[in-house]
């Protein structure tokens, strides 16, 4: 049986914190719910000590989502867990995400402290949590460059305080992915109560290996993966949502399951695309404009063949519009030949040369040729037209 995988969406939290993206509350609840739909576990709704607005988006969001946890974000501080209690009141099923830094470079040059009081006040911070909510997540920042053994003891005091969720954030997007996924068996291997807590993958986009490193965590063990639509987030970005949900579905192999409904992937990027006003870009997998479009001559006539030949998913399945084959001066007779009889032209060998010969110079001068420019090319052509 497949191991299931927890999705954590923190597109309203890391994805929110993108200069620009900032969204108000109705458009908030807006995604919220779109998420519910999709089938997330757990929604990051905010950073409620950080502004009033976000406070009062966690609330909102709380009221309005009844399925998945509602999760608010704290550092490791009375005040900020004061604050996410107060704006989860409302919420069905509630976390709190806190957490401090776990690398040297965070405890000296950032927190300007000590391993031991790190891990002091982590602790102190989770035991504070835990006596307003069952479910607390601690979030060790910058596992990814911090001392494995330091942050083995780490994890293991947060457990023992109580924490339920055990988040182990490549901040930086430093690591590589069998990197990454060591880390992450050392932990499993090493923290003695381990099994009374789940590991999480929070993992950034700076080489652009947030997905390849967060499903290196899963195969390793971890079971929650957190994650943005359209991999928004600080910087390069966070793990996108349905790359890591795709790449599990694609790959029974790896032994792994989500319970995301992915005919719902491409509308909720359009959703979130429109709202944040970050575009997404064409060649971006799964949900970019060109995920399923086909414009090279060979390949247009492997995928007219049978669409197996170059996709590796049926773009029905993540809610996207049917392949496309796009007409440009790189196609083949093939494809123009297909177009033309969806258009009603069935043309003979003779005629579809003659015809190609002209596509071929319409397409030098446009970049792209469409419906209404076929129709042109064949009006004065004496062809069949069913
Ligand atoms: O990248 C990170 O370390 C974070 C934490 C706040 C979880 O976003
Ligand atoms: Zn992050």
């Amino acid at each position: 049986m497949a191991r299931r995988v927890y999705i954590f969406d923190t597109t309203l939290r890391d994805g929110e914190q993108v200069p620009g993206c900032q969204l108000n509350t109705d458009e908030k609840i807006q995604v919220a719910k779109a998420l519910e739909e999709l089938g997330v576990d757990v929604i990051e709704a905010g950073f409620p000590i950080s502004s009033p607005g976000d406070f009062k988006s966690v609330v909102e969001i709380s009221k309005a989502v009844k399925e998945p946890t509602i999760c608010a974000l704290t550092r490791a501080k009375e005040i900020d867990i004061d604050a996410a209690v107060q704006a989860l009141q409302f919420a069905k099923r509630k976390r709190i995400h806190t957490g401090i830094g776990s690398s040297d470079i965070h405890i000296q040059h950032k927190l300007r402290t000590t391993r031991e009081k790190v891990i002091e006040q982590g602790v102190a911070a989770v035991k504070y949590a835990r006596k307003f909510v069952d479910d607390v997540e601690f979030f060790c920042e910058d596992a990814g460059r911090a001392d494995v053994v330091f942050l083995a003891q780490m994890v293991e005091a947060v457990i023992a305080a109580g924490a339920t969720v055990v988040n182990i954030p490549d901040t930086t997007g430093f690591l590589l992915p069998w990197q990454y996924g060591e880390r992450i068996k050392y932990l499993v291997e090493h923290v003695k109560n381990i099994d009374k807590a789940i590991l999480s993958c929070h993992n950034h986009n700076d080489l652009g290996l947030a997905t390849a490193n967060a499903i290196s965590g899963l195969v390793n063990g971890a079971a929650q993966v957190e994650c943005t639509i359209n991999g928004i987030g600080e910087r390069a970005g966070n793990t996108s949502l349905e790359e890591v949900v795709m790449a599990i579905k694609a790959h029974s192999s790896m032994g792994l399951e989500t319970k995301i409904n992915s005919k719902k992937l491409v509308p909720i990027s359009r959703l979130v695309e429109g709202l944040m006003h970050m575009p997404v870009q064409a060649n971006k997998a799964i949900v970019g404009r060109n995920a399923f479009a086909h414009s090279s001559g060979i390949h247009q006539d492997g995928v007219i063949k049978n669409r197996e030949n170059y996709e590796i998913i049926n773009p029905e399945d993540v809610g996207a519009d049917a392949s496309s084959i796009v007409l440009t001066a790189r196609s083949g007779r093939a494809a123009l030949a297909h177009r033309l009889e969806q258009l009603g032209f069935r043309l003979g060998k003779e005629e579809l040369d003659a015809t190609y010969k002209r596509f071929l110079e319409m397409a030098d001068q446009r970049k792209q040729v469409e419906d209404a420019d076929l129709l042109e090319l064949m009006k004065d052509n004496a062809t069949v037209k069913e």
